[in-house]
């Protein structure tokens, strides 16, 4: 008796002509339920919301509308994708970083929520030191979207900095959100290898390199491993190639009073330690994720 009623409620809904948004809306999340999504509810109204340019308010306000024969194919084209695993976050084409909006594309990895205990403990680092108002020079190695890099010169309002990356459009993607987030005259954007390019030392350096290792990629979501760009992910054999590519700069390029803060994987902190700890730097109190992992390696130039 169930089975009928189930596989009517997870097709996809195709034929939203005449029904109102909210009607919409409750089918489009009895589907995204129905296929097992995490958040169905919070996916519908997101969705539905940015098929049609509606915020929260405005889908209230028209929930009894009746849409047009090209907003039910507008949103049965964008729930199809959702049902494909595609994250909501690369549909809307933003995600939100530290408090602020970022624009992504199909070149540059979502920014992550762990990724933000990187800031925070750079920040924190910083403050130690007494030196977040000096006019201090940030570099983010592998900076996507530019998330790490643009949050840090948002809260440091004398510092500039410069992102690199392999991938243009993934600088392209990061010089846009500069200029969006009013940092542009502050951030400029280089493609290379990690800091190959990168001319003066830095005070503050950053990254959040890829560190899956390459056969746990398989087994990853299919939201991750479909839709994040492979070079975003893959660390090589063990996850811990791109640490060794910047460990190898790293000297180079900081200053003598130099921070490092780099991501690390979960179970991947002491290797990564050990790998930074043998170009002569030394580690100092790291940052814990909201889950009591730690997440950002901190190293310095000097003791
Ligand atoms: C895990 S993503 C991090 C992106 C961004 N920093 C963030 O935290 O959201 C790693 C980034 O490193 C870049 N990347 C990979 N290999 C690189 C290399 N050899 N040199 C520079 N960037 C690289 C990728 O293109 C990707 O943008």
């Amino acid at each position: 008796m169930t089975r009928p009623a189930l596989a009517r409620a997870a097709a996809p809904p195709d034929t939203l002509a005449g029904a109102s948004i909210d009607t919409a809306r409750r089918r489009l999340a009895r589907c995204f339920r129905a296929h097992g999504f995490e958040a169905p509810a919070l996916d519908a109204r997101i969705l539905v919301g940015h098929a049609l340019g509606l915020d929260h308010t405005g889908l209230a306000a028209q929930a009894n509308r009746v849409l047009t024969p090209e907003e039910a194919g507008a949103i049965a084209e964008i729930s199809a994708r959702r049902l494909a695993h595609e994250p909501v976050a690369r549909i809307r084409g933003e995600k939100e970083f530290w408090g602020l909006p970022f624009k992504v594309n199909s070149e540059t990895l979502l920014p992550r929520p762990e990724t933000e205990t990187v800031v925070e403990t750079a920040l924190a680092a910083l403050d130690r030191d007494h030196r977040k108002s000096q006019a201090l020079r940030v570099v983010d190695l592998g900076t996507g979207s530019g998330a790490l890099l643009l949050a840090l010169l948002g809260e440091l309002p004398r510092a500039c900095g410069i992102g690199t990356d392999i991938s243009i459009a993934a600088l392209q993607c990061a010089r846009d959100n500069a200029v969006a987030l009013r940092l542009s005259a502050r951030a400029s954007f280089v493609a290379c290898d990690y800091g190959a390019a990168v001319g003066a030392p830095a005070d503050l350096l950053v990254s959040n390199p890829p560190y899956v290792a390459r056969t746990d990629i398989a087994a990853l979501q299919a939201e991750v491993r479909e839709f994040d760009p492979r070079r975003a992910l893959d660390g090589g054999p063990d996850g811990l190639d791109g640490y060794r590519a910047i460990a190898s700069q790293a000297r180079g390029l900081l200053t003598p009073e130099g921070i490092l803060v780099v991501e690390v994987g979960q179970g991947q902190f002491a290797a990564v330690t050990a790998i930074f700890a043998a170009t002569g730097l030394e580690p100092a109190a790291p940052g814990y994720d909201l889950s009591g992992i730690p997440r950002a390696l901190v190293m310095r130039a000097w003791p």
